[in-house]
C-alpha cells in the first residue's frame, strides 16, 4: 500500500484554513504570515474548498471563487480555479488530479458554471485536466527615458491624486462601466476590491504604498491607475522604477494621458508592468516600442466544462456553420460531434450526426474559446485537425475577437 492510499479528499471547512494557508505558503516558498492570511482568508469560499487530509494533516488543496468573466459578447459564472497545492512529502502520488478531478465534477454538478478559468504556476500542470491556454499577456520592463508619448508632459490638469481604498467607489463605477466589452476581467464584489487594493509589506515587497490616480473628464472620472515605486540610486543619478499596478481607461485620450503621467514620474528610470493584453494600445502610444521591454507570458487557462453551454453562451466575430468532433479526457457528455452555429448576434451548439469539419479534444476548445488563441495557430502546432477544406480559416476568424484577451488580475 502506497502513502496515498491513506489520503482522502473532502470540502474544507472554515477552520481549516490556517493548516491550509500554511500548506500553501509553504508549497508557493512564501513566509507564512499573518497578514497575507487575513488578506487571502477575505476572499476564501470554504464551501467550494477540497483538503487532502492524511489522518489530521492537511496535504493538499484546491479551491474555486465564484465570479464571473467577460467572454466574447458575454459575461459568464466560471469557477475561478485558485490556492492548489500538495504538500511536499506528498507530492506525485495523483493527490493533485484526485482533487481536480473532484472539483471538475463538482462545478459541472453545479450546472452554472459552463467554463472554469485559472493561472497556473507552470504550464505542463493543467492541460492534462482539460486546460487550454486562454490569454497570453505582456509584461514590460522599459526605460522611461528612451521613449516618449504624444502630448505634453506639462498638461496634468485632469489628474487626481487618490487614495487608491478612499476612492474605490469612483473605480468601482469605472471598472463596471468597461467590464462587458473586456474579454478576460472578472466580476469585483466589495471584498474583491479590497483584496485588488490590499496594501502591506509582503505586497509591497520593499516598494511604496499603493498609489492611486483618477483622470476626470466634462462628465466624471474616465480613468484611473494604480501603481508602487521603489527608489534607488547609482553613480550616475537616480534608478528609481514604477511598478504599475492598473491602467483602466475608457477612451484614448484617458489611456495616453495615465500612461504619460507615469512613464514621466520623476527619479524613477524604469517602469514594470505585468498584466498587459497582448494588443495592448501602449504599443502603437510610444515612440520606441521596443524599449517596452515587452515579453510574452501566459495568462489565463480555461477549461470547458458544459461544452453545448459554454459554446453557445459566446458570440463569434463573423458567421459559423462548423461540425466539431471533439473528445474530452474527463467529461463524456462532452465527447462527440457538435454543430455550432452562431455570429455576432449568438450561437446554438447542438449534437450532430453530420460528418465533422474539425477534430480537436477540448483543450483546444477552452484555448480558443476567448478568443486569443486562434485555431488555425493550434492547427499548426498539430492540435487541431481539419476535416473539411476551408473549415478551418472559416472557424477560427469566427472564434476570433476583435481585441485580445486582458487577463488584469492574477487571482
Ligand atoms: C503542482 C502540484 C499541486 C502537483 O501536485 P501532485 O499531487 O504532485 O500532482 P499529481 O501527483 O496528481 O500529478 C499528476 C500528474 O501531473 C504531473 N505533474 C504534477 N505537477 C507537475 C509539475 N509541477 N511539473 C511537472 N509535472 C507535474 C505528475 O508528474 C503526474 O504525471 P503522471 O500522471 O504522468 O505521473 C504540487 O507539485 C505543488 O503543490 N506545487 C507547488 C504549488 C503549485 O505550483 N501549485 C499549483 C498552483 S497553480
Amino acid at each position: 500500500m502506497t502513502m496515498g492510499d491513506d489520503v482522502s479528499i473532502r470540502v474544507a471547512a472554515a477552520d481549516d484554513w490556517d493548516a491550509i494557508h500554511r500548506l500553501l505558503s509553504m508549497a508557493f516558498h512564501d513566509v507564512a504570515e499573518d497578514e497575507m492570511r487575513q488578506v487571502e482568508g477575505s476572499v476564501y469560499e470554504p464551501e467550494r474548498g477540497l483538503v487532502a487530509t492524511n489522518g489530521s494533516a492537511v496535504v493538499g488543496h484546491a479551491a474555486a471563487y465564484t465570479r464571473e468573466l467577460t467572454v466574447p459578447g458575454a459575461i459568464l459564472p466560471a469557477a475561478h480555479v485558485t490556492l492548489v497545492s500538495v504538500a511536499p512529502t506528498h507530492r506525485r502520488r495523483g493527490i493533485l488530479s484526485r482533487m481536480i478531478r473532484r472539483q471538475l465534477d463538482d462545478i459541472a454538478a453545479g450546472g452554472r458554471e459552463p467554463i472554469a478559468v485559472l493561472w497556473a504556476s507552470e504550464g505542463r500542470i493543467y492541460p492534462r485536466y482539460g486546460y487550454g491556454l486562454a490569454a497570453q499577456r505582456l509584461t514590460l520592463s522599459a526605460k522611461t527615458r528612451e521613449l516618449a508619448l504624444p502630448g505634453s508632459p506639462r498638461d496634468k490638469s485632469e489628474l487626481r491624486l487618490v487614495d487608491p481604498g478612499q476612492a474605490v467607489g469612483e473605480l468601482t463605477k469605472l471598472y463596471e462601466q468597461l467590464r462587458a466589452e473586456r474579454v478576460g476581467w472578472s466580476s469585483r464584489d466589495d471584498r474583491w476590491w479590497r483584496f485588488v487594493l490590499a496594501d502591506n509589506a509582503t505586497l509591497r515587497r520593499g516598494a511604496t504604498e499603493l498609489h492611486g490616480v483618477v483622470h476626470d473628464g466634462p462628465d466624471g472620472p474616465t480613468g484611473y491607475a494604480t501603481w508602487r515605486t521603489k527608489g534607488g540610486w547609482d553613480d550616475t543619478g537616480p534608478t528609481g522604477r514604477v511598478q504599475v499596478h492598473e491602467v483602466v481607461a475608457a477612451d484614448p485620450e484617458t489611456y495616453a494621458s495615465l500612461w504619460r503621467f507615469l512613464f514621466g514620474i520623476d527619479l524613477a528610470r524604469t517602469l514594470h508592468a505585468t498584466y498587459l493584453p497582448v494588443d495592448d494600445p501602449l504599443t502603437h502610444l510610444v515612440t520606441e516600442p521596443r524599449q517596452l521591454g515587452t515579453k510574452l507570458q501566459d495568462g489565463l487557462w480555461i477549461r470547458i466544462v458544459d461544452l453545448p453551454g459554454a459554446l453557445a453562451a459566446r458570440r463569434y466575430a463573423a458567421e459559423v456553420d462548423v461540425v466539431l468532433d471533439v473528445t474530452d479526457g474527463h467529461f463524456e457528455a462532452n465527447t462527440g460531434r457538435w454543430r455550432l452555429t452562431g455570429g455576432p448576434d449568438g450561437a446554438a451548439c447542438v449534437p450532430s450526426g453530420d460528418p465533422a469539419d474539425l477534430a480537436c479534444t477540448s483543450v483546444e476548445l477552452g484555448a480558443a474559446y476567448l478568443g486569443g488563441t486562434s485555431l488555425a495557430s493550434l492547427a499548426a502546432a498539430g492540435r487541431v485537425r481539419e476535416l473539411t477544406p476551408g473549415a478551418l480559416n472559416r472557424a477560427s476568424l469566427a472564434f476570433g475577437w476583435h481585441r485580445m484577451p486582458a487577463p488584469l488580475q492574477i487571482f
